[in-house]
């Protein structure tokens, strides 16, 4: 079934004290009643503590990356194995700051959702175009071979463990969102894609997140078109009261 999914990216920000002292406020004040599923991605140091401070909450605990090897000689990586074995079963994979800065090929990426899927891991699949893909009206393309070269591989149980993380890059960290419309017009290009390639179950079932400059503010007119199942949060999942406030929208 599709499902409602605030997820916070918490990038390279917080310390072991901050994410402790983040995480008992939203503890504090994220409602019992929510039906969004609410997910946070501390950085790997601060996964088990946060995994352990969050055991009787409904929050979920997400890396933001993995290695695609089962173990070896790859100084500073950490395996699924390693993720699953804290109690992490979600992972965000293919980020766009993954992409840029660090090099992901759509085939690395690709190689490490099978890694997490075999690990029965969640995958938060993150793609999104560029600006000039945009301004060059190349935008369905660009996300449309995101979306095969990454996971038009899988089969369509495997689809159960993945979720959709749209996330144009011009929109990342800028301050400058995608319009509501912009954001229904592609999720729903993307769906059909998935629709195509897997049916109409795949494509119902999976939850598409947004994510770009998503704040209180814009959150909820977001959250409003249908085929936006929720978001992934970045600047505005570091302060309690701004992301409370977000998972308070949907
Ligand atoms: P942002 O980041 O909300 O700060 O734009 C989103 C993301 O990178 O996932």
């Amino acid at each position: 079934m599709r499902k409602k999914i605030v997820a916070g990216n918490w990038k390279m920000h917080k310390n072991a004290a901050q994410t402790e002292e983040l995480l008992n406020e939203l503890i504090a004040k994220i409602p019992a009643e929510t039906d969004a599923q609410v997910i946070v991605a501390p950085t790997f140091v601060n996964l088990a503590s946060a995994v352990n401070q969050l055991k009787s909450t409904a929050i979920g605990v997400s890396a933001q990356n993995m290695h695609q090897a089962e173990s070896g000689a790859y100084t500073g990586e950490i395996s699924a194995d390693m993720l699953t074995s804290v109690g992490v079963k979600t992972v965000i994979l293919g980020h766009s700051e993954r992409r840029a800065i660090f090099h992901e090929t759509d085939a690395l990426i690709a190689s490490k959702v099978d890694t997490a899927l075999q690990h029965d891991m969640t995958v938060i699949f993150c793609f999104g175009e560029e600006l000039k893909d945009r301004q060059s009206q190349n935008h369905f393309n660009i996300v449309e071979n995101q979306l095969k070269d990454g996971l038009f591989h899988l089969q369509a149980k495997d689809w159960e463990k993945i979720v959709l993380a749209y996330e144009p890059v011009w929109a990342i960290g800028t301050g400058e969102t995608a319009s509501p419309e912009q954001a229904q017009e592609m999720h729903e290009f993307i769906r059909e894609t998935v629709r195509k390639a897997f049916g109409s179950d795949v494509a119902e079932d999976v939850s598409i997140l947004y994510g770009g400059s998503v704040k209180p503010d814009n959150a909820k007119e977001i959250f409003s078109k249908p085929d936006v199942d929720g978001g992934l949060i970045g600047g505005a999942a570091l302060k309690a009261e701004d992301f409370v406030a977000i998972v308070t929208a949907i």
